[in-house]
């Protein structure tokens, strides 16, 4: 008998009895963790079989799907993480282990642009080194949910230009990184800093993303965000997006991580004074935004 295209036909008996042999095994997985999340993998991924009765040349056809995603994976690339994000499991990972209570801001997953010693600015700087786009100023406070400032907090935030590209995808020159960068907030949690304008941008279309998304769902864009870190020992640190009110994409990013309470109003300027007292010459956005931290992990 090959494996050839028929159904499993052995029978529900033999099916479970491959499935208890399996758990057996690894039942005597010594972290307690490991095999957990070993043993509910197995037994999901079995009755998945079952249930869908996959062929031979359907797993094959998966076993050159993973292949394909790790040739184009490596320094800067993340095609595994672009796949997770495109079914909608990086966001649920964050919901599952990162639950937050009502009023604390929600995590969104980081993608695959965050560089950890992005450069550090003053608080009020301007962190565009040369990205185009439209004059944006943003501010804010990191407080806790009970108000508290989170005075330590560091600002780590990155971005697209409005070509719809991030300093890693451009020539990029790690002593010249641009759209990105770390501002301390004061002891009163406040941060602030000049940028540009976000755009949405598409997602890597040329490997197995690409191949996936246009099987299936043919929706493939990011609308325009501002990715954060908020790092800090104080309280529970935090990954999100703030993305852009009335963005195209808004209601189809490919990665799932749009939820109503990250979306904003980047509030648009005639030429005139910033919030900030600074002389604009052109139509310029203002995006004010606080960050709501929980400390439960601290
Ligand atoms: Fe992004």
């Amino acid at each position: 008998m090959t494996h050839a295209d028929e159904p499993s036909a052995t029978g529900n008996d033999t099916q479970a009895a491959i499935l208890n042999d399996v758990l057996a095994r690894f039942a005597a997985t010594p972290d307690p963790r490991l095999r957990d999340i070993m043993l509910g993998l197995i037994t999901s991924l079995h009755r998945f079989v079952c249930d869908n009765k996959v062929t031979w040349t359907e797993w094959e056809g998966a076993m050159a799907f993973l292949a394909k995603a790790a040739s184009v994976t490596g320094p800067g690339r993340n095609e595994f993480i672009a796949l997770s994000d495109s079914i909608g499991i990086s966001m649920q990972v964050l919901a599952a282990s990162q639950p937050k209570p009502p009023g604390a801001t929600i995590p969104t997953l980081i993608g695959p642009f965050f560089i950890e010693d992005a450069p550090v600015f003053a608080r009020g700087a301007n962190i565009a080194n040369g990205a185009s786009g439209e004059p944006l100023y943003v501010s804010g406070r990191v407080i806790d949910t009970g108000g508290k400032p989170v005075a330590d907090a560091v600002v780590n935030v990155w971005q697209s230009d409005d070509r719809g590209l991030y300093d890693v995808q451009d020539d990029f020159d790690p002593a010249n990184m641009w759209g990105r960068g770390r501002i301390r907030c004061d002891a009163q949690g406040r941060y602030a800093f000049w940028s540009v304008m976000p755009t949405a941008y598409p997602a890597p279309m040329d490997a197995a993303l690409g191949d996936f998304i246009h099987a299936t769902t043919n929706k493939w864009w990011r609308p325009a965000h501002l990715h954060f870190a908020i790092q800090t020992q104080s309280a529970d640190p935090l990954v999100t997006h703030i993305f852009v009110k009335g963005s195209a994409y808004i209601d189809e990013d490919v990665a799932f991580g749009v939820r109503p309470a990250l979306i904003a109003d980047f509030v648009a300027h005639a030429p005139g004074i910033a919030p900030d007292g600074t002389k604009v010459a052109t139509p310029f956005r203002s995006l004010d935004y606080d960050f709501v931290l929980t400390r439960a992990g601290k």
